[in-house]
């Protein structure tokens, strides 16, 4: 009876998505979710980069690849061992967020901005997943080039992705490891 706690309960990750883009009215509800959220010092370090240029993907998809393939595969997820693994999951739209590089805060406000992103896109329909995949793209030699292509401020790295659309798959929300707290009381 509380549609904010049900909206965080019912969230889960999505990996398989509908090619249907999403409207513009959808991404402006998503981004001004992004940009209320709460930021250290209300400095809100961060820039949303709304991606629908699949051909860009794609290139992103294929340097991290090149650069997760350098590791060792002990370290990699094993879901690289399908040689079609898209890191995006075919999602049409992908929201990337950089932060200012020299703000302390700048990965604890990213994922802050990012979980209010995905709930927002939980409470109108939508599917997400979070991608820190991604950020071996920005270790590659093509690293500038990405940067540029995905209009980063020049002070900005790239701290998390978000991929988002309309769910193809089916899968519960995970369960709670309730042994993870303490009372000191
Ligand atoms: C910081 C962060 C980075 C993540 N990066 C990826 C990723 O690159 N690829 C992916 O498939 N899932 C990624 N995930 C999603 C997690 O695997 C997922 O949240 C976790 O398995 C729990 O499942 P749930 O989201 O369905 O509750 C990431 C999640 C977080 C919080």
């Amino acid at each position: 009876m509380n549609q904010v706690l049900d909206t965080i309960a019912a969230r889960r990750s999505h990996r398989a998505y509908a090619p249907t883009q999403l409207t513009e009215e959808q991404i402006q509800i998503l981004l001004k979710a992004g940009m209320d959220s709460p930021s250290a010092v209300n400095r809100q370090p961060w820039h949303f980069t709304v991606v629908q240029n699949q051909a860009l993907l794609k290139e992103i998809n294929q340097a991290v690849w090149e650069e997760t393939m350098k590791q060792n595969p002990e370290n990699r997820s094993p879901r690289f061992a399908d040689p079609n693994f898209d890191v995006f999951y075919h999602a049409p739209t992908v929201i990337f967020i950089s932060a200012d590089k020299e703000n302390y805060w700048n990965h604890m406000d990213s994922g802050i901005a990012c979980q209010n992103i995905c709930l927002a896109a939980e409470s109108i329909g939508l599917g997400t997943v979070i991608l820190g995949m991604p950020r071996a793209a920005f270790q590659n030699e093509k690293a500038d080039q990405f940067r540029k292509a995905l209009l980063f401020p020049e002070t900005h790295e790239f701290t998390i992705a978000i991929a988002v659309g309309t769910p193809t798959d089916h899968k519960p929300a995970h369960l709670p490891a309730t042994d993870r707290i303490s009372f000191v009381r």
